[in-house]
């Protein structure tokens, strides 16, 4: 496994595709913010990184979400995209490119993928039968078919599994099936439907996976699967669909399923048209290039089983590593409409700074693939004693002095150099966890630092020194210390408070600062007057979230 560390490599990190037919909400948002702090932090030690998303615009779902309100689905399609490209802006996550899968980028690469994939062999024709409504003349999704569950019993469970014993199967196998669109009960109706040969990957996949950079408890998953024999997947589904035709057919699409990952891809081409970045130097057999992805949990089989197998098929590179995070739960329990814990980015947002979000998520991060609370109270009061209380403390306690006695000019020398030297050697250790992503970890160390900034204030307390003319000289070196103390903390938390680091660089009258910038010392340097850089949360405005999401 090549670590970033020693590359000189291009780096291509993606985000799952969200859905084009629902409102990001804040269980989304864990994964998006991860990758973004990864992403900001390979940018601050000036690496050539791009970060990649779009729209996932197929799929039954899209189609019948847009008839319902009378939408074509490319209309709602773009909506969403909209919308969900607003939301991440808000909530500072930055991409490089966001497109969609329903473009013609994407269509001409399907088809080239296909094409390929068939010439080698990889594609069967095959007659199956599926669960059919008659009422409404459509093949049914797993999930639009509703039953009794064949091993447990358990009423109005999915097509695919039970949400009470957890077991698998199709959703012919429900007892006393029904149609989720008619409430009737589905026919069986065969069709032709075209099969990628997993089987054909598996000596592939087996030598690939212990290759990438991935979690071991999903490598275990993967096991799981291996040993339960991989089936043939299907990649074809009948009209109506909303999806890319198949080449030569005409009712027969790709499933969604084919297309989303390729929209990956596609979003670079569309970034390489309009950029002057070259597709091929981050995507092509040789590209000396370190492809990450981050995903939920929910989506590993189709990233490291379909995904590397289709690459592979068609002649492409395979992801380097699979980064997987677990699902958000609220208060301890899964998100839900009724206790107002469904937050939609945007209800968020109307109450909230995405700063305050983004920093609990990275306190509670780490490379695992757990699933994660988000305890308001601790929310709360985490954001309130850490950043506010500690980081944002240190510069307004020691830039009133600054502003008021020295003329807002940085002492020449400074009160405590050793100080300063301990937050810069603390450099390696942090950095090495943001890149493991243990983001947490990497939290704790910048607050252990900044308590021994605030220590230190109070052990000089240049708001007892400043009484007497005599010491100002004394105070100026103390409050300029600290200043730098707050300087170096705020490189350090700068991928995860971008906004807030920002402006902090203006007060402090610096222009964009990288990872390296710690090492500088500012000194006899004329600073900004110390705007109020970051608020406590109010419990009041936590509140209004949770009542505007019931
Ligand atoms: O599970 C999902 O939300 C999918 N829309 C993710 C697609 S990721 C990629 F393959 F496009
Ligand atoms: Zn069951």
């Amino acid at each position: 496994m090549t670590s970033i560390n020693e590359m000189s490599k291009k780096i291509l990190v993606t985000n799952a595709l969200p859905y084009a037919n629902n409102s990001i909400h804040i269980g989304h948002l864990v994964g998006y913010i991860q990758a973004d702090i990864w992403v900001r932090y390979q940018k601050m030690k000036e690496r050539d990184c791009l970060y990649l998303c779009a729209s996932d615009s197929h799929g039954t779902p899209i189609m019948l979400s847009a008839e319902a309100i009378g939408l074509e689905p490319e209309a709602l399609a773009e909506q969403y995209t909209k919308e969900h490209s607003k939301d991440f802006q808000d909530f500072l996550i930055e991409f490089d490119n966001y497109h969609s899968t329903h473009t013609t980028e994407n269509e001409t690469l399907v088809g080239e993928i296909f094409n390929q994939l068939n010439k080698s062999g990889h594609i069967e024709k095959k007659i199956i039968e599926q669960s059919y409504d008659k009422r409404q003349e459509i093949f049914l999704p797993d999930r639009y078919v509703k039953g009794i569950c064949p091993q447990c019993s358990t009423e109005d469970q999915y097509g695919d599994n039970c949400e009470k014993c957890g077991a698998t199967y199709k959703p012919t196998d429900l007892i006393n099936p029904i149609s989720v669109l008619s409430g009737e009960t589905p026919i069986l109706k065969k069709s032709e439907h075209y099969f990628m040969k997993l089987s054909h990957f598996e000596d592939m996949l087996k030598k690939w996976i212990p290759t990438i950079d991935m979690n071991d408890a999903v490598k275990g998953k993967l096991n799981e699967w291996f040993s339960m024999g991989l089936k043939d997947w299907d990649i074809s589904r009948d009209d109506p669909y909303f999806g890319f035709k198949i080449p030569g057919e005409d009712k027969k699409y790709f499933y969604v399923w084919l297309d989303a990952p390729i929209g990956y891809l596609a979003s670079l081409k569309n970034l390489a048209s309009k950029s002057n970045i070259s597709y091929e130097d981050y995507f092509s057999e040789n590209a000396d290039c370190h492809l990450v992805h981050f995903i939920g949990k929910d989506i590993i089989y189709f990233h490291a089983l379909f995904w590397p197998a289709v690459l592979e098929g068609a002649g492409l590179k395979k992801p380097d590593a699979i980064y997987v995070n677990g699902f958000l739960t609220v208060n301890g329990k899964k998100m839900s409409k009724s206790r107002g814990t469904f937050i939609k980015a945007r209800t968020y947002l109307n109450h909230s700074k995405p700063e305050y979000l983004r920093y609990y998520y990275a306190y509670k991060t780490n490379s695992g693939i757990d699933d994660f609370d988000l305890d308001t109270n601790d929310f709360e009061k985490r954001v309130n004693s850490d950043l506010v209380g500690k980081w944002i403390n240190i510069a307004s306690r020691s830039a009133k002095f600054i502003n008021k006695y020295f003329e807002n000019r940085i002492s020449q020398s400074l009160d405590n150099p050793e100080l300063i030297k301990t937050f810069q050697e603390a450099s390696e250790d942090i950095s090495s966890l943001y890149e493991k992503r243990e983001f947490g970890q990497a939290m704790r160390k910048i607050m252990l630092l900044a308590d021994q900034a605030n220590q230190y204030l109070e052990k000089e307390k240049p708001w007892v020194l400043i009484k007497d003319e005599l010491n100002y000289e004394k105070v100026h070196a103390v409050c300029s210390t600290a200043i730098n103390l707050f300087f170096i903390l705020m490189v350090y938390l700068k991928p995860v408070v971008p906004n807030i680091a920002k402006e902090a660089e203006q007060f402090l009258n610096l222009e964009s600062q990288c990872w390296n910038d710690i090492n500088k010392t500012i000194l006899s340097h004329k600073i900004n007057d110390y705007p109020a850089l970051l608020t406590r949360i109010k419990k009041e405005d936590l509140e209004l979230i949770i009542k505007d999401s019931i």
